[in-house]
Parts: C-alpha cells; sequence; structure tokens
C-alpha cells in the first residue's frame, strides 16, 4: 500500500482554498489504496506535519495548532521529510499530492522542491507548472502553436504606459498580475482613470502584468488529465451573477455557479473546445492535470483564457465536478491523478542519464 502525502496551505493568498481543497482530498482518498498523511506548508513557508485531526479544525492556517510538527526537509535521502526536533524521525511517503494553489504551490517552485526530494508528485513538474502560472508566457505560447488568445500587452514595473495603445483594444480592459490566481489582483477598467488604478493594484502583486481586451462571451471550462496521452472531459460553465469571476465572488458571495455540462453549445463547438485544450497541454508542456479555461463567443470566436495546473478540489470546484460527469467518481480521479504521477516519475527514473 503506498503512502499518499497532501501538502496542503503555502506562501499564496490562496492558502485557505487550498486546506479546503485538502480536506475535500482526504476526505475522498480510497483508504483501501492508500494511506493518507498530510503536510502543510506555512504562510511563511514552513513545512508541518498535520495529524489527521488537525486539519479539520476552525482556522485554516498551516502553522497555527500545536499539533502542527514542524519538519526539516534532507533531499534525496529516502526518507527526506523529517521531524525538526528528531530528524532520526521521518515519515514514510511515497508519492506527494500537492494541492497547494498559486506562487510557491503551483508555478514550480515546490515542484522543484519536490524534484529534490526525488519522489513523485500529482501535477505538472517545474517547466509546466511555471509556464502554466505565468499568464504572459501561457500566451505567447499559445499564440506560436495557433491557440486564439485575448490581445494583450505586457508591462514590466517601471516600463512607461503606454495609454494610447492600450486603450487602440477599446473599453473594458483587464487588468492581471502574470503570476497570480483565484482572481486576486484582476481587476476591470472602463476608462483611463480605473486603468491608472487598476494597473497600480496589479503592481502590488507582481512585476509584470497584462492588460487585456475584455472579451463579452461565456466562460467555459474543460478538465485534462494524463501524461504523454492526456484525456479530456466534456465542457463545463461558470455562471457569474453579478461583476466578474473574482476571489469574491468566487469563495465569499457565492455569487457564482457551475453548470456541467454547459448547456446550448453544438457538438462540433464542444469538440474544437476540448481538442484546442489538449493541443494547449501538449504545448504548455503540461503532465498530471490541468483546468483550461476559455471565453466562447461564437463558433468562429472563442479563446483560450488560461490554465490551472493544480485546480481547486473544493466543494464547488470545477475539475472534479467536469470528471465526474464524465463518469470518473472523485475518489477514483484521485487514484488516477497518484497512478499519474508514478507513471511520470517512472519514465523519468528510466531515462539514461549517463553517457
Ligand atoms: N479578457 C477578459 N475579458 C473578460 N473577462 C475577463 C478577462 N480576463 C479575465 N476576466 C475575468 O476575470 C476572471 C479572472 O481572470 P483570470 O485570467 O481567469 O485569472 P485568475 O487566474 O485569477 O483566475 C475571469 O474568470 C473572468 O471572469
Ligand atoms: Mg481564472
Amino acid at each position: 500500500m503506498k503512502t499518499v502525502a497532501i501538502i496542503a496551505g503555502g506562501r499564496s493568498p490562496e492558502h485557505e482554498i487550498s486546506v479546503i481543497s485538502a480536506r475535500n482530498i482526504y476526505n475522498a482518498i480510497d483508504a483501501n489504496l492508500f494511506k493518507i498523511e498530510v503536510i502543510g506548508i506555512s504562510k511563511k513557508g514552513e513545512w508541518y506535519y498535520l495529524p489527521e485531526k488537525s486539519l479539520f479544525e476552525t482556522t485554516l492556517e498551516i502553522g497555527a495548532h500545536t499539533e502542527h510538527v514542524p519538519l526539516v526537509l534532507m533531499p534525496f535521502n529516502k526518507q527526506p521529510l523529517r521531524y525538526a526536533k528528531d530528524v532520526n524521525k521521518a515519515i514514510d511517503i511515497d508519492v506527494f499530492f500537492p494541492i497547494t494553489h498559486g506562487v510557491y504551490g503551483e508555478d514550480g517552485i515546490l515542484q522543484g522542491v519536490l524534484e529534490y526530494l526525488n519522489k513523485p508528485y500529482v501535477g505538472p513538474g517545474v517547466l509546466g507548472s511555471a509556464v502554466g502560472m505565468d499568464k504572459d508566457v501561457t500566451k505567447q505560447i499559445l499564440q506560436q502553436n495557433g491557440i486564439a488568445v485575448t490581445p494583450w500587452y505586457t508591462y514590466f514595473k517601471g516600463d512607461t504606459i503606454n495609454f494610447e495603445q492600450l486603450e487602440t483594444l477599446g473599453y473594458p480592459l483587464f487588468v492581471k498580475p502574470a503570476n497570480m490566481g483565484s482572481g486576486v489582483g484582476v481587476e476591470k477598467a472602463d476608462n483611463r482613470a480605473e486603468l491608472e488604478a487598476a494597473i497600480a493594484n496589479a503592481f502590488k502583486f507582481d512585476i509584470k502584468l497584462l492588460i487585456e481586451k475584455g472579451i463579452k462571451g461565456r466562460e467555459v471550462e474543460t478538465a485534462v488529465m494524463g501524461n504523454l496521452q492526456p484525456k479530456v472531459t466534456g465542457v463545463g460553465e461558470i455562471i457569474v451573477n453579478s461583476g466578474f469571476y473574482t476571489y469574491e465572488n468566487k469563495y465569499v458571495n457565492n455569487e457564482t455557479k457551475v453548470v456541467i455540462p454547459a448547456e446550448n453549445l453544438s457538438a462540433s463547438t464542444i469538440t474544437t473546445i476540448t481538442q484546442t485544450a489538449l493541443k494547449a497541454y501538449r504545448s504548455l508542456q503540461l503532465e498530471g492535470l490541468s483546468r483550461v479555461d476559455f471565453f466562447y463567443v461564437s463558433d468562429s470566436e472563442f479563446y483560450l483564457n488560461e490554465v490551472n495546473t493544480l485546480p481547486g478540489f473544493t466543494n464547488i470546484s470545477m475539475y472534479p465536478k467536469l470528471w465526474e460527469a464524465s463518469g470518473v467518481a472523485y475518489s477514483d480521479l484521485i487514484t488516477e491523478l497518484i497512478n499519474y504521477a508514478q507513471q511520470r516519475f517512472d519514465l523519468r527514473q528510466a531515462l539514461q542519464s549517463t553517457r
């Protein structure tokens, strides 16, 4: 029986969402197949071992409990996770299941640490994670591969902003930090003053930002899983009751509805969207899993908005629901993801590393 360690929390503003996702995975994992452990990363980046019950306490902050046991990492050791207070005491782990959203968790940084720990882990590797997290690099690669993306301009902190050029895209414009998630720092601007404010705000979160043409379309998403021969689900839709898909509307106000399958899409549209998602998955070097999000305007006009390589696994989350609708139950989905992690690890291990 394999021991799977969920990794929850992390340094991003999505720390709490990650803990909720982790609880769901904890509850759904097939206990006949896997022994489960929970590792938490605090908002500062410290690693903890979480005894089962502390995952279900009222606060969602890792490290905030006396039962959270501080850990140290021993790269390339067979048992790389050790108690900080007694390094002879180790936690046995076969596969990691990081469900850490956003920066430091989903962007290749944690994946690099896990490579150093030399264990299989769920989700894309360092490159796919980093590419998928950066909305600017994502769009450049998609464009290169003939996949439509919303017109945009990229700015780094300190650049002179060419407002006239931006305004040729027409209002509304969307301003977003290049590396964020869950709507953090994303703002819609309807005029110059709002645009200036949105840019100042987005630069609080990243040194690079995107300014995009606002699209009046439906937000449709599809789910992909696998390594070299990935598979895809049908299409779901996010319906936002007011404004757009902000962090608040997503998690706080209950202002959004998930509809699966998305209604009134022709079979050929669904095929186009799902085939585009598979092409994007390959182009962006994704592995393990990813949710692929689009703006759909018409059959001749749709844009790939972004990919989420460790998407939400909360009760309201699209990714597991899409698989459920495609006949893969939540706990089987988790099993498959773990198996793909092992498969990817084995493939890499089998490669020759010397000449
Ligand atoms: N170009 C755009 N046109 C219209 N709406 C947009 C655009 N970009 C983002 N949005 C809205 O903002 C939300 C969050 O932006 P997104 O790029 O998905 O970032 P995040 O990684 O934070 O989810 C989207 O779900 C959508 O509602
Ligand atoms: Mg999004």
